[in-house]
């Protein structure tokens, strides 16, 4: 190991209990000594000040979507690690590993699912949907059992992507299990994918996708429009698949971090509650403070100078938005969570032509989880000890028990 390896090493071992219990003293120390390092032992290039990272995220020329992750990265980090590498097969395209001019063409043939009108349109149905897990939670909590993973954040954005693809809601039991077992299926560190019984789901995509009629309200009719772009039937399956890894445990990692902030502060649930004005503003600082995604990755197509070190071609690069989000270079305060922060140019979403289409989405279904649970006049109060998420990648809380009280 050279002497810089050796630096980079001390200053952020990303399995260290104490870096995945909170990062973000190790991202500063990153940003400020060493903001493009290296990690022998992964092969990775960690970058993590802000203009850093958004430079590269719009570079795509220098700066490619296309590498995958390798499985001993993957198995290092847990099973909840990455996304890109693991849907279909080598020739089936998806869109968040796809370059220009390919990205362009396949991203505007499946945009049109992801519309603010179709959010706009859905929002009542969302607000039932929130409504709904709140009144489960507040039950267990009375049962004295409330867990705000177990009983919302980890079942509302299933039954919210359901309802989006017009699944009835008989089966929306089944779309949960299925989901599941695909999202664990293709979080599989090593060895060929296993469908498993997320084989029946794609039997089930196939059928919704041939009965598309363009025109119509679900996602399935939109996503089937994209076939006129020269999309292909496989590539539609697997953007289906990939809709339920990129839209379902991100939202569920943002709601429980943002829950674990309104635990965390005092204060801070008696000010969204009296000003339900704030509820944006709040979600988009829950997204900066405590960001879901925390990193995602990229691969040098020629050799880049940055900050005095050469990457050489085809280096595996790791945008650490969430490292990027607590930079004190962009953002006053940063290590503060402020509902009202503004302007808040977060790169949760990430930044450039990947950003994120269900980005709109994933907020109206967290605005609609606050102004739920403040509705019915609640306070939250932490009942037990959190479980994080082990992974470099994402962050979130895989247990978040809670006492609701009535005010
Ligand atoms: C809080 C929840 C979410 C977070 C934090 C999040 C985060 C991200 C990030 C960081 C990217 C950029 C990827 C890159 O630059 O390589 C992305 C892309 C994407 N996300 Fe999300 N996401 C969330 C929810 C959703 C939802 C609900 C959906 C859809 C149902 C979705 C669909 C997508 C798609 C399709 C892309 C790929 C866009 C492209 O490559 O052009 N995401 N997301």
């Amino acid at each position: 190991m050279t002497a810089s390896a050796r630096e980079s090493a001390r200053l952020f071992d990303p399995f260290d209990p104490a870096v995945l219990a909170d990062p973000y003293p190790a991202y500063a120390r990153l940003r400020d000594h060493d903001p493009v390092s290296y990690l022998p032992e992964y092969d990775v290039w960690m970058v993590t000040r802000y203009d850093d990272v958004v430079a590269i995220a719009r570079d795509p020329a220098r700066f490619s979507s296309k590498i995958g992750m390798s499985p001993d990265f993957a198995v290092a980090g847990g099973p909840q690690t990455g996304v890109s590498y693991r849907i279909g097969a080598p020739s089936v395209r998806v869109l968040i590993a796809t370059d220009p001019p390919e990205h362009q063409i396949f991203r505007r043939a499946v945009a049109g699912a992801f519309t603010p009108a179709s959010v706009t349109a859905a929002t009542p149905r969302i607000r039932a949907l929130a409504r709904e897990r709140v009144r489960v939670l507040r039950e267990r909590s009375e049962a004295g059992c409330g867990d705000f993973f177990t009983d919302l954040a980890e079942p509302l954005p299933v039954l919210v992507l359901a309802d989006l693809l017009g699944v009835p809601a008989d089966m929306h039991e089944e779309f949960r299990d299925w989901s599941t077992v695909i999202t664990k299926d293709l979080d599989q560190a090593s060895g060929p994918p296993r469908v498993g019984r997320g084989i029946e789901m794609f039997r089930y995509f196939s059928r919704q996708l041939r009965r598309a009629t363009p025109g119509r309200a679900n996602l399935f009719d939109a996503i089937a429009t994209a076939r006129s772009a020269g999309v292909s039937e496989q590539e539609l399956l697997a953007f289906c698949a990939f809709l339920l890894v990129a839209g379902i445990e991100t939202t569920t990692n943002l709601l429980t971090n943002l829950m674990a902030a309104l635990l965390r502060f005092p204060g801070l649930q008696d000010r969204i509650r009296d000003d339900p004005g704030l509820v944006p503003t709040a979600v988009d600082e829950a997204i900066r403070y405590d960001t879901p995604v925390q990193a995602l990755w990229r691969g040098t197509r020629e050799p880049v100078e940055l900050h005095g070190r050469t990457l050489p071609a085809d280096a595996r690069v790791l945008l650490v938005w969430g490292a990027a989000n607590r930079d004190g270079r962009r953002f006053d305060q940063p290590d503060e969570f402020r509902p009202d922060r503004r302007p808040n140019d977060h790169v949760g979403f990430g930044a450039g032509p990947h950003f994120c289409l269900g980005a709109r989405l994933a907020t109206a279904e967290v605005a609609a989880v606050l102004h739920e649970l403040f509705a019915a006049a609640i306070r939250v109060e932490p009942a037990g000890e959190p479980v994080l998420t082990r992974s470099l990648v994402l962050r979130g809380r895989t247990s978040l028990p809670v006492r609701l009280v009535s005010r």
